[in-house]
């Protein structure tokens, strides 16, 4: 499947490299599953035959198999790719946010905004709702402010979590399975600890989202210090994010060059995340309220009014493309790993053990097939029956093993290598 990722020019074709992905693994473990009801028929009617080939142990094993399958593939169906936003409050890390979905879903605006954790997930119907935590009641999505602004009345706690159910029609990364999770302030909260837990132990791609008017703070340094100390390196993307403003001082050459440095010996030589090579993807000089401000006309069709983008804008949105086609290489290829690899062992461990509890069986209905035949020198009328029945079942399993477990191994092992 590496095939797909290499290809970066087409949009949207990073991103469909996980789609492909689950959707190859889902057909294997479908087999599997398959495989699963045979052997458990077959292992039912062995025990039927009255014969003394099979352990109840072993049939319990077999039945336990399917519960599995099915298990896994339920948290297969739930797998999806998940992004999360840091950074000190009015950085910007709602309105980067919507640039990328290309729509206003997240609450923005001046002084400490996002109050509690929000998370956009793709629906397939066709009307966005809200969902939070505790309860299925679906709720209008205006409701948002009230519920997640920190100057609102009635404020949800601080690490609680609002879910944007939005249609997936509206807005491609949604459509290809990526969940976005936005945060408050990092510098606002005493409970960083407690977020870490609640919601980065899963993230596949964290953006640390700066504000290119000041340096990179403690307090951000600390978060992705706790964070790289409870997940092995985690992939991490940092955004200088009002470089629109910036760029307009004398200085601003220097101060790239500062913030550069700065920025690229923290993941490089503080967290270790990163090789020089590698860091260089990962550190943009960008302007969200540009990006977003064009791209709403641009979807509507209608010109961006002069006077909100700054001189020489398109070279910050040419680096907040930039910065997309590489989080959506990088978080595709993370999830893939981190999260199949574990099915793909699991899916390993049942074949094996499937085949164990095949070769028992054939084994042991050869004993028995030997057994029966001494005996059967002695009485031979009596026992020719069983005989010719074991005989049946004896080549039956060999057939089973060979047919079931040698095309199950190939294909999981075919799917481990892409
Ligand atoms: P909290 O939710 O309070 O933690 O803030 P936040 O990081 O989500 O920031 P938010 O997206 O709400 O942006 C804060 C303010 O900065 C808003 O008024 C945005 O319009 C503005 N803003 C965001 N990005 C940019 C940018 O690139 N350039 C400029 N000039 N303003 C921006
Ligand atoms: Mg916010």
């Amino acid at each position: 499947g590496g095939r797909q990722l290499g290809n970066g020019h087409s949009q949207g074709s990073a991103l469909q490299f996980f789609g492909q992905a689950k959707k190859r693994i889902n057909d294997i473990f479908k087999e599997i599953g398959e495989y699963i009801v045979e052997t458990d028929k077959f292992v039912d009617d062995v025990m039927l035959s009255g014969q003394d080939i099979i352990s109840q142990e072993c049939c319990r094993v077999v039945k336990g198999f399917n519960e599995r399958v099915n298990g896994i593939m339920e948290i297969l169906a739930r797998d999806r790719m998940k992004v999360a936003f840091f950074g000190r409050t009015s950085n910007g890390k709602s309105t980067v946010i919507n640039a990328m979905l290309r729509d206003k879903i997240m609450p923005s605006g001046i002084g400490h905004t996002t109050h509690c954790f929000i998370q956009v997930e793709g629906t397939d119907s066709s009307e966005g709702f809200l969902l939070t935590e505790g309860s299925d009641q679906p709720q209008s999505i205006g409701s948002i402010k009230q519920l997640a602004h920190n100057l609102s009345s009635v404020k949800l706690e601080e690490n609680s979590l609002v879910r944007i159910l939005w249609p997936k029609s509206k807005c491609r990364l949604l459509k290809e399975d990526v969940v976005f999770v936005d945060s408050p302030g990092i510098d606002v909260t005493q409970e960083l600890d407690s977020w870490i837990d609640k919601y980065c132990l899963d993230a596949d791609v964290f953006v640390l989202v700066g504000n290119a008017e000041s340096t990179l703070m403690q307090t951000e340094k600390n978060f992705f210090h706790k964070v790289s100390a409870r997940l092995s390196k985690p992939n991490i993307f940092i955004l200088q994010n009002r470089w629109d403003v910036s760029v307009l001082e004398e200085d601003a050459d220097d101060v790239r060059k500062q913030h550069s440095d700065r920025n690229l010996q923290f993941l490089i030589d503080e967290l270790k995340v990163v090789d020089k090579k590698e860091a260089e993807d990962r550190l943009y000089f960008i302007s969200a309220r540009e990006a977003l401000v064009s791209r709403l006309h641009q979807d509507k069709g209608t010109p961006t009014p002069t006077g909100s983008l700054q001189e020489g804008f398109q070279i910050r949105m040419f680096e907040f493309a930039n910065f997309e086609r590489k989080f959506e290489e990088c978080i595709s290829k993370s999830a893939v790993q981190t999260k199949f690899e574990q099915h793909t062992a699991r899916g390993k461990s049942i074949t094996s053990e499937v085949r164990g509890v095949m070769e028992n069986t054939y084994t042991r209905s050869l004993e028995l097939t030997e057994e029966q035949l001494s005996l059967r020198r002695e009485k031979n009328d009596e026992l020719d029956y069983l005989g010719k029945q074991l005989k049946l079942l004896t080549q039956e399993v060999k057939d089973k093993i060979r047919s079931m477990v040698e095309d199950v191994e190939r294909k999981v092992a075919s799917a481990l290598n892409d």
